[in-house]
């Protein structure tokens, strides 16, 4: 059945995942917020929408089954706590909180209530991620020996992102996406990290304070990672990939691309995923079927506080200068992620 579904937010997270939402034909906008009322307006009218505020409480007149957010990380928090209070079922543009006390508490709310509560990875849902857990799960590269990702990306420093109270931080903002969370995904929760930052383009007060980012990381089943990550990338510098390297051959991906390459018995070969089914639409497409328990979204809340955790921790250790522990377990002591591979 269709689901109705209210916006709030109405920047460029906001436009994707509202065409990936109406392109799954379950859903239905009924209702618009943003901080301003002609950024509102102006969306509304875009995706044809007739309801448009310049408050988000005022989307309780729309009578949402369902609420998209879309908003800067300092005012996540307070919106998707109100959400959960309607009772309305719940989709974050970005990672699930930006602390692990908002996180701990979205999360109690949503399984004392029964509400669906996703976060915005989208990766989880993306075929050609896929396309790398199967080659790293099913032993043809051998054992994984270590990872290496780079995530760079020209940050604009007038944004809410380059602010380091409204975006929370360069690592829970960009590097939970790029690439925590699948890797997460893939194999397993890292058990500590031994993280440098530093911010040399942009050094205005209020600005990030990890600019650029290099954490190691010890993986729970003795992977070890590396990755680099920031908001410095100069004109066609490329900075976008992950490899995954094992004992006897190694996958790497270019997740702008959509393509993967995989090294083997003294070759290369290139997959291009780039015609199939786009990620934000399938995670849409999940998040709407299992409203209903029809399906299971892949970025729960009790799975992506480990983003939030270890992002925390990346940050803790470029502060300190120190290795910090991770521990992405549940109050409950289970682990949220079952490692695709086995010790
Ligand atoms: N999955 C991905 O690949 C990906 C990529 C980038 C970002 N993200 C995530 O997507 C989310 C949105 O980012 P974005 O790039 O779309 O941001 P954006 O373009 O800057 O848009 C932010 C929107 O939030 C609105 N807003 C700010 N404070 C608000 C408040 N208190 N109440 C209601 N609306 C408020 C703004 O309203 P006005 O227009 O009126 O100012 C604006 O429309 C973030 O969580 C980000 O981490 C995900």
């Amino acid at each position: 059945m269709t689901k109705r579904i209210a916006v709030i937010g109405a920047g460029n997270m906001a436009r994707v995942r509202s065409r990936a939402l109406l392109a799954t034909g379950k859903a239905v906008i009924c209702g618009v917020a943003a901080r301003t009322g002609s950024s509102a307006q102006k969306f509304a009218q875009e995706i044809e929408c007739e309801a448009c505020f310049d408050d988000f409480r005022d989307l309780a007149r729309t009578s949402p089954e369902a609420v998209l957010v879309e908003v800067p990380h300092d005012a996540q928090d307070r919106i998707v706590l109100w959400a959960l209070d309607q009772g309305w079922h719940v989709l974050i543009g970005g990672c699930l909180a930006s602390s692990v006390c908002a996180a701990e508490e979205i999360r109690r709310i949503a399984v004392k209530d029964g509400l669906v509560v996703e976060a915005g990875y989208e990766a989880r849902y993306s075929a050609t991620w896929e396309a790398v857990k199967r080659r790293v799960t099913d032993g043809s590269l051998g054992k994984t020996v270590v990872v290496r990702s780079v995530a760079l990306w020209d940050g604009d420093p007038t944004s809410w992102y380059y602010q380091e109270q409204a975006s929370g931080g360069m690592p829970l903002t960009h590097m939970t996406y790029c690439f925590i969370n699948p890797i997460r995904w893939i194999l397993g929760n890292p058990l500590c990290v031994s993280a440098f930052a530093n911010r040399i383009k942009h050094t205005g007060k209020g600005l990030i304070e990890q600019e650029t980012c290099v954490a190691n990381l010890q993986l729970d089943n003795n992977v070890i990672c590396s990755m680099t990550a920031g908001f410095i990338k100069p004109g066609d510098v490329p900075g976008w990939s992950v490899l995954f390297l094992g004992t006897e051959g190694a996958v790497e991906i270019f997740p702008e691309d959509n393509t993967i390459t995989v090294y083997r018995d003294g070759g290369a070969e290139t997959k291009d995923f780039s015609a199939e089914r786009d990620a934000f639409e399938c995670q849409a497409s999940v998040f709407l079927e299992a409203i209903d328990g029809r399906d299971k979204c892949r970025n729960t809340p009790g799975e992506t506080l480990g983003d939030v955790r270890v992002a925390l921790a990346i940050e803790a250790s470029c502060r300190q200068r120190a290795t910090k522990w991770i521990d992405c377990k549940l109050d409950d002591g289970q682990s949220p992620v079952e490692p695709a591979v086995k010790r």
